[in-house]
């Protein structure tokens, strides 16, 4: 039995985990904690890297403890400690990978380095019923919005990426112009369910490139439009409407162009992950049009979509596992916040 711990702190998360190995069974997640530090960007409308650091230093011991007491566990039970490298914000990448590496020191064990995006790739893999390679998936977080193909663990191919911005920055700055607070995808998700997705008339970028590319750049300026339409005062009904309308705009175009990458592939499994993959409707209409084709979707726990430390733990374990935890040897670390 292997134990392994793992960090997270790309951004405005501590996530702390440990998972277990045990042979070829499914690495299994014994115990997480995760505080976020959303509140306290709140007031700025975005994240302040300084405070997210400092939290960060503030709150990683305190979350390893409630790990190891969650699991009825000791440090020297640990293993092995992976950590988020990157991509992220500098100063917080830090937190985590100088806690993570100094920890291993001590313990004697190795220090793995994540890539924060193969964490939420295989975020779906803490479910009880994890996909099997390979698949197509959908990375939409705040900072990504990639398709790609995975054919194994650290065998990826990107199929197609955003030209600008992210699927989950058109869902914040959207919001952030009909007045909601950071982060406003869950806020503008929740205002759509009481509105009209047809009331707006808003672009679909790149809908037929006809490639499984994404730009959604010139939606946040078609929203700005019809903010400055509608005026200083509109009724909640109209916000809700265009709220409804620029989700529906979002998720037409994940939903497309993931037709798109299953039909190139020729693949019928799809793996859905990062924050945005929380939201009901890109849920929903995902599920209609690939039921219809014979594909299965898989996505993580809700909780789960946005960032954590148990999909950084389920990447090492899972990398573990294949003889693909490779530490660096001198004992050094660095963070690659692009
Ligand atoms: O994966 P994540 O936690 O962080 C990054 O690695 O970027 O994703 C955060 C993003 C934010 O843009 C947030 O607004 C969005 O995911 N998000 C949602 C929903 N929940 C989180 N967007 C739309 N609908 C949701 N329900
Ligand atoms: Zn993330």
């Amino acid at each position: 039995m292997q134990r392994v711990f793992g960090f997270e702190s790309s951004c405005d998360e501590t996530g702390v985990a440990l998972v277990e190995v045990d042979g070829d069974q499914p690495p299994r997640l014994v115990a997480q904690a995760l505080h976020s530090q959303i509140s306290m960007h709140q007031a700025y409308g975005g994240v302040v890297p300084e405070l997210a650091s400092r939290d960060h230093v503030r709150r990683v011991l305190p979350l390893t403890r409630e790990v190891l007491s969650q699991a009825g566990l000791a440090l020297h039970d640990v293993n092995l400690v992976a950590y988020t490298q990157g991509p992220g914000l500098a100063g917080a990448l830090l937190v985590g990978a100088g806690v993570a590496v100094s920890l291993a020191a001590a313990l004697d064990v190795p220090a793995l380095p994540i890539h924060h995006l193969e964490g939420h790739l295989l975020s779906p893999f803490l479910s009880v019923d994890p996909p099997q390679f390979p698949f197509v998936a959908l990375l939409v977080s705040g900072g990504h919005t990639q398709l790609m193909r995975v054919d194994d663990m650290g065998r990826y191919e990107i199929l197609g990426e955003t030209i600008d911005d992210a699927a989950g920055e058109a869902f914040d700055k959207s919001a952030k112009l009909l007045g909601l607070p950071y982060p406003g995808g869950p806020h503008l998700a929740r205002m759509a369910e009481f509105g009209n997705p047809e009331a707006f008339e808003l672009p679909r970028p790149l809908l037929h490139s006809g490639k499984p590319d994404f730009s959604f750049a010139g939606l946040k300026t078609a929203v700005l439009t019809q903010v400055k339409k509608i005026g200083e005062s509109p009724c909640e009904q109209t916000k809700a409407d265009l709220a409804a309308s620029t989700q529906a705009a979002i998720v037409d175009v994940l939903v497309k162009k993931s037709l798109l990458a299953l039909k190139e592939t020729g693949l019928k499994r799809l793996v859905v992950a990062g924050g945005v993959g929380a939201n009901a409707r890109l849920r929903e209409q995902l599920n209609a049009v690939c039921a219809k084709r014979g594909v299965r979707v898989h996505y993580p726990e809700l909780s789960l979509c946005t960032d954590n430390g148990a999909m950084i733990a389920m990447a090492a374990a899972l990398r573990l596992q294949r003889g693909m935890a490779r530490p660096r040897q001198d004992g050094g670390f660095e963070v690659r916040p692009r």
